[in-house]
Order: structure tokens, then C-alpha cells, then sequence
């Protein structure tokens, strides 16, 4: 059957079962690679896309359950010329080693910055703890979180 989603501000139709977890659908149907398939559990974060504005796992999400609800992938936050605030500091901060985890700690990230604007070094550590890096990268992580926050925009 088609279930009707909206993708990065684009309505579009996808022939999939209720069932089929999101990131599947992202990945295999519409070729928006950036979410990760880690675990497919729910506990490493590596799949993390904005469901209305608010950190997912798209892992364990059904299309089913999306219903007029926005989705926001890493390909829709920002592009190439012009790229959020987030993407532009791991960048700046060479936060990536592998990259695996890269898309999860940056979706995971907007979703804090938009709740907590000036959000301090300890409550953006407790908000990537569910997030995993085996590369180890963390500390260039939240170094590029923080620079993001405190630009505030004018990144
Ligand atoms: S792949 Fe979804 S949380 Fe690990
Ligand atoms: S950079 Fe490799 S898993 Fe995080």
C-alpha cells in the first residue's frame, strides 16, 4: 500500500507496509543515506532523524505512526552552501573519525538546541548519552555542539 509522508518539506508517497520502520523507507526507498542503520534496537542513535522538531529513532519508528507529522533528515537540515549551524562546527571541530554516529549526534543535538538554546557543556553530555561513537571522537563532539549554541544562529 502507499502511505503519504512529508520529507524534508516534500509530501510524497511511498509504496511500503504500516510496518516498515522509517529509516528503511528513508534509506531503501528515497536514497537518504545519512540516517544509519547501528542497531536497529533503539540504543545506539546512529539512525536519529526530527520527527516535528523532536529527536527519533527511526529504527523502531513505523511509517504507520509518522501521520502528518514533518520529518527532518540530515539531508534536510542544511546543504552544501548552505549548512546549519551544526553541521558547519563538526565540520570546523573535525568531530567525524568514521562518520557512523555523525548523523545521530547532530540530529540529536537539534533537537537540544532548539529546546535549550544556551545549553551548558554537562546538558549537552546528558542529551549525547544515548548516542554512541566507538571511534571516541566525544569531546570534539560536544566541543562543536557548544560552538553551535553559542553562535546562536550567525554560524
Ligand atoms: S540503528 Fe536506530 S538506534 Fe541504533
Ligand atoms: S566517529 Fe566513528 S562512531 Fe563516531
Amino acid at each position: 500500500m502507499a502511505i503519504s509522508l512529508k520529507i524534508n518539506g516534500v509530501a510524497l508517497s511511498v509504496p511500503a507496509e504500516p510496518d516498515t520502520p522509517l529509516l528503511y523507507v528513508l534509506r531503501n526507498d528515497l536514497e537518504l543515506n545519512g540516517a544509519k542503520f547501528g542497531c536497529g534496537l533503539a540504543q545506539c542513535g546512529a539512525c536519529t532523524v526530527l520527527v516535528d522538531g523532536v529527536a527519533t529513532r527511526s529504527c523502531v519508528t513505523p511509517i504507520s505512526r509518522i501521520g502528518e507529522a514533518e520529518v527532518t533528515t540530515i539531508e534536510g537540515l542544511g546543504t552544501a552552501e548552505k549548512p546549519h549551524a551544526l553541521q558547519k562546527t563538526f565540520i570546523e571541530e573535525q568531530a567525524a573519525q568514521c562518520g557512523y554516529c555523525i548523523n545521530g549526534m547532530i540530529m540529536a543535538a537539534a533537537d537540544l538546541i532548539k529546546k535549550n538554546p544556551r545549553p551548558s557543556e554537562t546538558d549537552v553530555r546528558t542529551a549525547l548519552a544515548g548516542n554512541l561513537c566507538r571511534c571516541g571522537t566525544h569531546n570534539r563532539i560536544v566541543r562543536a555542539v557548544m560552538r553551535a549554541a553559542q553562535a546562536n544562529g550567525r554560524i
